[in-house]
């Protein structure tokens, strides 16, 4: 398993092209099932999220080709509706077939993910929407089997505000007979892309971005072209290394109306902050100062930024409050930041970060993609070497990581190992 190496202790200066975005991707990928015809992706990441996505959409028979960054993707041969367990079991995302598979050819059948490091993640939001849309349900041998000649429109109000939930029924509801209304909708900028990329396929949403989302079904949707929206989790993650490290950054290609929670955490943090058109720069000259954090739905600060700011915290002045309140076991890098000399302790959903003036390097390993990414700055902050192992969670999520890094004059470098 390949592991980074980091010689820490060294501000981080230049300019980096931000990605497109990994949760904008995904389910727009299995949007490409729902067209008649060909659906062109540009801006489409280099992830092994997405190649996993990739591989299953052709395992279901449809035609994925990749060209750079763009991805081709023509649903017409699908022969097989099932998500196999081994494809699942590597990332939850593939969840997002079972909308579009059963919209359009009345049948899906997908393996429940299970548990996973973050918690327990269930999907039965996913569920209880489809079954309002006539959808009829049992879960056999562990895969969701789901059918319904017709999906008809319905007024689903979700339990709690799912960001793929959300996206699983508006892509189901592109097909439906009539209209469906999906009340305590998720806000993600991830959701608004999506329905863009629909839309452009000829479907009838409104409200994306809102928590009421309306969708009026059509007979069927057409190909399409669309530009995947850039990352503001992997531009954030840049933005956090760089206020923890000191130095300065540019990141061109981002969307910074996205981030504004980051955004404004990072000022707190006392970064100097300018936006201009696709561009952002920060700069930080001092010390950090500790902020509060406490995650939620959008536009709330994403949990999936949640350990990026705990490694800010950790070398910060003051002491930081960092809950959580999306993801009940979403502190797993709090233990490796403490191999690293960070004054973490934690009751709950609450992570009381007391910052030291340093941290040491050491090696730590990485448990999830957001953990990893929070253990990669106390690495750049830590003084001497540190080795993050485990990376393949990094690479689920996070274009050429190290050599962005690289260019911002960081001593990085990707080991292969056999541990
Ligand atoms: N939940 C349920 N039942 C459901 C669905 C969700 O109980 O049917 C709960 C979850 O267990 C969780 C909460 O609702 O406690 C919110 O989960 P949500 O469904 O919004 O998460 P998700 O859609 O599975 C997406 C992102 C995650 C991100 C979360 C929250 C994608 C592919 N994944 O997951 O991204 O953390 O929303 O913003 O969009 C990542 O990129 O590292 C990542 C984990």
């Amino acid at each position: 398993m390949d592991k980074l190496r980091i010689e820490g202790g060294r501000p981080l200066c230049g300019e980096i092209a931000v990605s497109g975005a990994k949760n904008a991707a995904l389910p727009i990928l299995c949007a490409g099932l729902l067209g008649n015809g060909p659906l062109a992706l540009d801006n489409v990441p280099q992830l092994h999220d997405v190649a996993t996505v990739l591989r299953l959409l052709r395992r279901l028979g449809a035609k994925a080709e990749r060209d750079g960054e763009r991805v081709l993707l023509d649903a017409a041969g699908v022969t097989s509706v099932e998500a196999p367990y081994e494809l699942v079991k590597t990332m939850r995302a593939s969840i997002l077939v079972l909308g579009p598979l059963l919209a359009r050819f009345g049948e899906a059948r997908v393996s429940l993910p299970g548990g996973c490091a973050i918690g327990q993640r269930p999907v039965d939001q996913h569920i209880k929407g489809l079954q309002a849309m006539g959808a009829q349900i049992s879960i056999e041998h562990g895969y969701v089997v789901a059918r319904a000649s017709r999906l008809k429109g319905a007024r689903i109000v979700t339990d709690m505000v799912t960001v793929t939930g959300t996206e699983n029924l508006m892509m189901a509801a592109t097909l439906a007979d009539g209209e469906t209304v999906i009340e305590n909708a998720a806000r993600e900028p991830e959701i608004v892309d999506l329905a863009a990329a629909l839309v452009a396929m000829g479907a009838r949403i409104e409200g994306a971005g809102t928590d009421r989302v309306i969708v009026r079904g059509v007979e069927q949707l057409h190909g399409a072209t669309h530009r995947v929206m850039a990352d503001r989790i992997e531009a954030g993650t840049f933005l956090c290394a760089v206020a923890a490290t000191g130095g300065e950054v540019t990141l061109t290609r981002a969307r910074p109306a996205t981030m504004d929670a980051t955004l404004d955490k990072l000022r707190e943090a006392g970064a100097s902050i300018e936006v201009s058109g696709d561009r952002i720069r920060l700069s930080m000259s001092r010390r950090p100062r500790a902020v509060n954090v406490r995650t939620a739905p959008y536009p709330g600060f994403a949990t999936d930024m949640q350990a990026q700011l705990m490694a800010l915290d950790c070398v910060a002045e003051g002491a930081g409050v960092v809950t959580e309140t999306i993801f009940e076991n979403r502190f797993m890098h709090v233990l490796e930041l403490q191999r690293l000399g960070a004054d973490v302790s934690i009751e709950g959903n609450t992570a009381i970060v007391r910052g030291v003036p340093r941290l040491s390097g050491a090696t730590v390993m990485a448990t999830d993609l957001r953990a990893s990414a929070g253990l990669v700055i106390a690495g750049l902050v830590a003084e001497g070497e540190t080795v993050v192992e485990r990376i393949y969670h990094l690479d689920r999520g996070y274009e050429c990581m190290e050599a962005k890094l690289g260019q911002l004059g960081a001593r990085i470098e990707r080991l292969g190992g056999s541990t």
